[in-house]
């Protein structure tokens, strides 16, 4: 029997990119999926597809995480179809990538209700459906958080709420049994690098990660299955950095890389 077999999962923004993968890593280990997305259903199909082939069941919901109501729509579809949730990934983001002087109070809002309160929202409808099945909450965070980089200030801050939501949710859950932690991870080659970060990041990432290559997709997932385990209960409320070794050396554009 594999690990998460008869075990059911929401991953937000889970059609393609990083929710993707992490969709595809749990389906892998016999979890069912309920994928979730926004504006781009045949990406979200093609997605659902290539997890039933993995055998496990499947479940399109279409909800902007921005919009409470849509939340609500989401969560009351899921107790109808299922009355029951093991594992909620709070993937989905979005932002407005300008500098500190150009964010209104509209991109502020819209980068913030997805990126953070959508955690909140999600994790309190989340925990009513995980009651007696030892829940897991993962949510995704970058290293936008704590760093600076041109244009990203409304998502780091974003980003800095989520890791502290996250640390509360640990705190008030534990008694509940459901177990919540982050990943957080540097430049990972999807579609969002487009948006927010300069050309030539890529090759730039390349150079000053000390394992010799970029994070994947599949990287963060296999972390992220990780705290869904069992082998990880002892783990709440932390930020798990999955960065080829960035952090602790930011000079590393001068030192030996890996082979990877
Ligand atoms: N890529 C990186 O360098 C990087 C690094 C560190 C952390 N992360 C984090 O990893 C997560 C996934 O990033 P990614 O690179 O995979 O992003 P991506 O390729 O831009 O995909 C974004 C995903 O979020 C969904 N989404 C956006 N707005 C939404 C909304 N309002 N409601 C519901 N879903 C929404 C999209 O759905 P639709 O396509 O259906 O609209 C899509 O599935 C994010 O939390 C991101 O901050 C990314």
């Amino acid at each position: 029997m594999k690990p998460l077999q008869g075990k059911l999962a929401l991953i937000t923004g889970s059609g393609r990119g990083i929710g993707k993968a992490i969709a595809l890593k749990l389906a892998s280990q016999g979890c069912d999926i309920v994928v979730n997305y926004f504006r781009r259903r045949e990406a979200a199909e093609q997605t659902a597809e290539a997890l039933r082939e993995l055998g496990v069941k499947v479940d399109l919901i279409k909800a902007n995480v921005g919009d409470s109501s849509k939340i609500a729509e989401m969560f009351d579809t899921i107790t109808e179809s299922h009355g029951y949730l093991d594992i909620f990934i709070s993937n989905a983001a979005s932002g407005v990538g300008r500098p500190i002087m150009e964010i209104d109070e509209k991109a502020w809002d819209w980068t913030m209700g997805i990126n953070a309160k959508a955690l909140l929202l999600c994790a309190q409808r989340a925990a009513g459906l995980m009651e007696g099945r030892n829940g897991k909450i993962v949510s995704i965070s970058s290293l936008g958080s704590k760093f600076v980089w041109p244009t990203y200030a409304a998502v780091g801050v974003s980003k800095a709420a989520l890791e502290a939501v996250t640390r509360y949710l640990a705190i008030e859950f534990c008694p509940k049994g459901i177990a919540v932690n982050a990943v957080s991870a540097s430049a990972v080659d999807t579609e969002a690098l487009k948006f927010y970060i300069r050309e030539g990041l890529v090759k730039d990432v390349k150079q000053t990660t000390p394992v010799g290559r970029m994070v994947t997709p599949e990287d963060v997932a296999n972390v992220v299955a990780f705290l869904c385990s069992e082998e990880a209960y002892m783990i709440r409320g932390q930020t798990i950095i999955v960065d080829g070794g960035t952090c602790v050396a930011p000079w590393s554009s001068v030192v030996e890389k890996g082979e990877a």
